[in-house]
């Protein structure tokens, strides 16, 4: 198969209705989209980006009607959250209701539903003229970094799928903030561009055990812990992610390094992995940013990315690592 790259909206509805799955730009990073009321497109989802069988999709839908059309249970709190953060970054999970429309594939067995509104126009368009929702997982290869150009889907899915929409480079460039709603309270799955300050203008905000754990054993204990099970978000190259106090300490540790990130952003942090990885850089040297505000989910795609080889720049002496 020859993947084609354009801006042919028409061919990639033309395509979604025959069943076929298409790479579409979000504001967030590039989806990987498929009828989401058809277990075979999804089913090709899975296969085209080598995704594991248990990890379910976020469902794309153009406003908070569709949601209801799929047959989820809407809180008081989700509506306001979807009315203040959609058109945007911010996934919701939604329970299913005995009559939920939502195949078994998306949710691959879970009773609930990832739901998010694109802010892109292109998306909201073909998801407009499809007349269905679209599923769609980030466009790359699974473990990779998630694509913020159509070059990079390309370099993951080339021969895999037939059409990439070129929407240009994703203005946020990680992906979407995960939550779910209990008791009227929000819990961060996956922290993103919308902050737990925003949030908790709304509810009482608290962070998934998950992340926590990672985050809390990192202050206490810097020694690298490489965890597998939490593999994401990355390079081929070994990935340091590096606590300085300040800019000197860090400056020193890197000394001589080619392939350094000293002042990580959202919108090209992992366009920079990407092209490094193109360099065969063997080794990268990220600095951390402060755990905090919109540094939080930088942060935590960093960790991953690093696969927690944490290296604190302070206490540099003769041995670094
Ligand atoms: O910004 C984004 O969210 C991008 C763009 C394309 O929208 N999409 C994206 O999808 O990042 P993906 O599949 O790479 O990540 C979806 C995340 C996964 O961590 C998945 O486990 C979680 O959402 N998820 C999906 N459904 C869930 C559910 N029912 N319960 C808990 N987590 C869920
Ligand atoms: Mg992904």
């Amino acid at each position: 198969m020859n993947t084609i790259i354009n801006s042919d909206i028409n061919l990639a509805v033309e395509l979604l209705k025959a069943g076929e799955v298409v790479a579409l730009p979000t504001e967030t990073v590039y989806g990987l989209a498929g009828n989401a009321l058809d277990p075979a497109a999804i089913t090709k989802i899975f296969a085209a980006k080598k995704r594991p069988q248990d990890n379910p999709l976020i469902i794309h839908v153009t406003g908070i009607e569709m949601v209801r059309e799929l047959g989820l249970e809407i809180p008081d709190l989700a509506e306001r959250l979807a009315e203040s953060f959609w058109a945007g970054a911010l996934t919701i999970i939604f329970k299913k209701t005995k009559t939920s429309v939502v195949p078994m594939e998306v949710s691959r067995g879970l009773d609930s539903v990832a739901v998010r509104v694109p802010d892109n126009s292109f998306f909201l368009e073909t998801i407009r003229k499809c007349g269905f929702p679209l599923a769609a997982p980030s466009a790359n290869l699974s473990g990779s970094p998630s694509p913020t150009r159509p070059k990079h889907v390309y370099a993951d899915l080339n021969g895999r799928i037939p059409l990439i929409i070129d929407g240009g480079h994703c203005r946020i460039g990680i992906e979407s903030t995960v939550i779910i709603i209990k008791n009227n309270q929000v819990k961060i799955l996956r922290p993103g561009a919308i902050t737990p300050e925003m949030l908790s203008e709304f509810a009482h905000v608290t962070v998934d055990d998950g992340i926590n754990d990672v985050h809390q054993k990192l202050s206490n204990d810097i020694s690298p812990s490489p965890g597998t099970k939490y593999k994401h978000y990355s390079p081929k190259a070994k990935v340091y992610a590096v606590i300085a106090e300040n800019e000197k300490a860090f400056t020193k540790l890197v000394k001589g390094e080619q392939f350094v990130i000293s002042r990580p952003a959202m919108q090209t942090l992992f366009a920079r992995l990407r092209r490094f990885d193109q360099q065969n850089a063997d080794k990268i040297y990220i600095r951390l940013p402060k755990r905090e505000g919109i540094g939080f989910a930088l942060y935590n795609r960093i960790i991953r990315a690093a696969e927690f080889n944490i290296i604190r720049a302070d206490n540099i002496g003769t041995n670094n690592e």
